[in-house]
């Protein structure tokens, strides 16, 4: 039984389910739980594990009552509400982008840069990072340990409950309209993403996408700032699991053996090994997952200090509910 007393905003939405879900498979019997979301769900109710609750509006909520605050709510809400909780003694944990980039909030993925928590002033706002960043950073740092990552290369294949219940309903909507050759109008994306693969983000005046730019920045602040990551980011068919290219070059360099040995060392992370000749993928080995998996780990075939890898992880999970429940964990 988780024994604080906890809130989670967006209860309703993609994130906030699974939260449920998890604070049920990690602390059966959860009682304190308030549920928050806005004026559309209020007076629905929604179950962790044996017991029910009524989900209520943001606006009559009084945060004076928890001492936790889940956030996944988008940023709008983050910045509105956030403040508010923490004026009332919360500590809150916030999914969506509104305070990665504040420096003076920690960023946090726990088995990377937990000792950023070590002086931070409780209570107060603490970020969760962008779903492709978090399972990110955890497959880099091992080779970051071992050989220094001098620049990291990405190529994004995100699955469309990334973009919420919305993105969701979106790819099953149009699947239907397709098998039954009914017109396709997109509303969440600005192209259809049924049967396609369209960038995800939106596209900045410098040509890259929000996503592909959150990557960059939040593995420099999780990380190390040094190091130079550049990132094309797509979205793709798939309901849950994001699953990453990723092409990495060290200052030293590397030992694959010793690479494989580390990260399977390394917790919240399992390595799919080449030699077995499998892959991890998004449907079989990150959806419904708590770990990160490293497969296809394989040395540049022209630079020995160059090495190419695919990742996956369940974008709800590691890059999301499970990932703020490890942060509560860290900090109490
Ligand atoms: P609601 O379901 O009432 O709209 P997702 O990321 O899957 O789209 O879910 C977003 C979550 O954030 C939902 O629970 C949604 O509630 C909630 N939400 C969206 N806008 C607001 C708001 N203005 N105030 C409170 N909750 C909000």
């Amino acid at each position: 039984m988780f024994n604080k007393k906890l809130v989670i905003v967006g209860a309703s939405g993609a994130v906030g389910r699974v939260f449920i879900e998890l604070l049920d498979e990690m602390y059966p019997g959860t009682k304190d739980l308030f549920l928050v979301a806005s004026k559309r769900s209020a007076g629905r109710s929604m179950f962790c594990g044996k017991h029910e609750f009524i989900i209520q509006d943001i606006e009559e909520f009084d945060f004076s009552q928890v001492e936790i605050a889940f956030f996944s709510a988008g940023a709008e809400t983050a910045e509105k509400y956030a403040p508010i909780a923490v004026s009332k003694g919360c500590i809150v944990i916030d999914n969506s982008s509104q305070f990665r980039t504040d420096l003076d909030k920690p960023l946090i993925v726990p088995e990377v840069n937990s000792k950023d928590l070590k002086n931070f002033k409780l209570p107060g706002i603490i970020a969760n990072p962008n779903c492709s960043t978090a399972q990110l950073v955890v497959a880099l740092k091992p080779i970051h340990d071992l050989f220094k990552i001098e620049r990291v290369d990405v190529a994004s294949y995100q699955s469309v409950s990334g973009t919420g219940k919305e993105g969701i309903d979106e790819l099953l909507e149009q699947t239907e309209s397709f098998l039954n050759k009914k017109e396709i109008k997109p509303r969440v994306y600005g192209a259809q993403i049924a049967f396609n693969v369209i960038p995800a983000g939106d596209i900045l005046e410098n040509n890259y996408t929000n996503e592909e730019m959150k990557m960059s920045f939040e593995t420099n602040k999780i990380l190390d700032k040094d190091i130079k990551l550049s990132a094309t980011c797509s979205r793709v068919p798939v309901l849950f699991g994001h699953s990453l290219a990723v092409h990495v070059e060290t200052k030293k360099e590397i030992d694959l053996n010793l690479l494989r040995d580390e990260i399977k060392k390394q917790k919240g992370l399992d390595i799919f090994d080449s030699q077995d000749f499998t892959s991890p993928n998004a449907v079989d080995h990150a959806e419904g997952k708590n770990p990160v998996s490293v497969g296809r780990l394989r040395l540049d075939l022209w630079k020995n200090n160059r090495i190419n890898f695919w990742v996956v992880a369940d974008n709800l999970r590691k890059g999301a509910a499970l990932n703020s429940l490890q942060i509560l964990d860290e900090l109490l």
